[in-house]
């Protein structure tokens, strides 16, 4: 699906990743681009019409998507991290918690509240922001790892559940960015604004699935090895 003449909704689009979606579908010609965020006091971006919404609440959730019930392409970007000491942490119920009500049953709900306009209309997607944590050890982030592989899976799931309807579902998976997220994270970052182009430019092949970076690119080409990069992660990766 072509990102011109759509109207596109992004969670979490104050900045980061989803600012990135938000100028790059405005420099693509899309009809109407609405960056949602918890907090719009202040958001002045040209081209862009800023919706209040925080994914952890359904009452909010359900006020966006009828703010922007004409919506023709959605992307679930939000998404919060945490680190902890490691997967038997004092810590790991609480954070897993708060992530998976965010980057899990977040995405979920924003999806269940926009479908119906979506399945409106004769041509529609949904991106999902995944990562490459799904495929990669890495015990200091086993909460947000967890939330980031339910969400891949729900991504599965819903692909296949929508395919007769003209929804075209697309997965995500990237490494580290260059956005607040990784402050003080002292490794290779690959740009928001690249990522943003690639994943158009996926969705408008009628792609499924994108990997955004060579680091992930090669991790995902481990699965079928014997030993996976999930277990003995390939050299170089960060
Ligand atoms: N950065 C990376 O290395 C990396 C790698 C792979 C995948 N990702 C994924 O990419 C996506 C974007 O991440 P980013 O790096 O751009 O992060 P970021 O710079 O920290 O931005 C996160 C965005 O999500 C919003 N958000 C957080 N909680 C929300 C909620 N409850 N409701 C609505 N919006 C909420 C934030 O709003 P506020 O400004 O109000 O907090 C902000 O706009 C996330 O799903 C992340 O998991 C990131």
């Amino acid at each position: 699906m072509e990102i011109n003449n759509a109207t596109v909704f992004i969670t979490g689009a104050n900045r980061g990743l989803g600012l990135a979606f938000a100028r790059d579908a405005v420099r693509r010609g899309a009809q109407k681009v609405y960056a949602g965020m918890p907090n719009t006091n202040g958001f002045d971006e040209p081209g862009v019409v800023p919706v209040r919404i925080d994914v952890t609440d359904p009452t909010s959730v359900a006020a966006a998507a009828e703010a922007a019930a004409d919506t023709t392409i959605l992307i679930n970007n939000a998404g919060i991290a945490a680190l902890i000491d490691n997967p038997l942490a004092a810590d790991f119920e609480a954070q897993s918690k708060a992530l998976f009500d965010t980057n899990y049953y977040g995405l979920a709900r924003v999806t269940q509240a926009f479908e119906p306009g979506l399945s409106k209309v004769p041509h529609a997607a949904i991106i999902n922001v995944l990562s490459d944590i799904v495929w990669l050890a890495r015990p200091y982030l086993t909460p947000y790892a967890a939330s980031k592989a339910a969400a891949w899976s729900y991504t599965n799931q819903l692909r296949f559940h929508l395919a007769d309807r003209g929804i075209q579902v697309l997965g995500l998976h990237v490494g580290f960015l260059d956005t607040d997220l990784t402050n003080g994270i002292d490794v290779p970052k690959t740009s928001p604004t690249d990522v943003a182009i690639q994943t158009y430019d996926a969705l408008a092949a009628g792609k499924s699935e994108i990997m955004a970076d060579k680091g992930t690119v090669r991790l995902k080409s481990t699965l079928a090895d014997e030993v996976p990069g999930y277990i003995t992660p390939p050299p170089g990766l960060f």
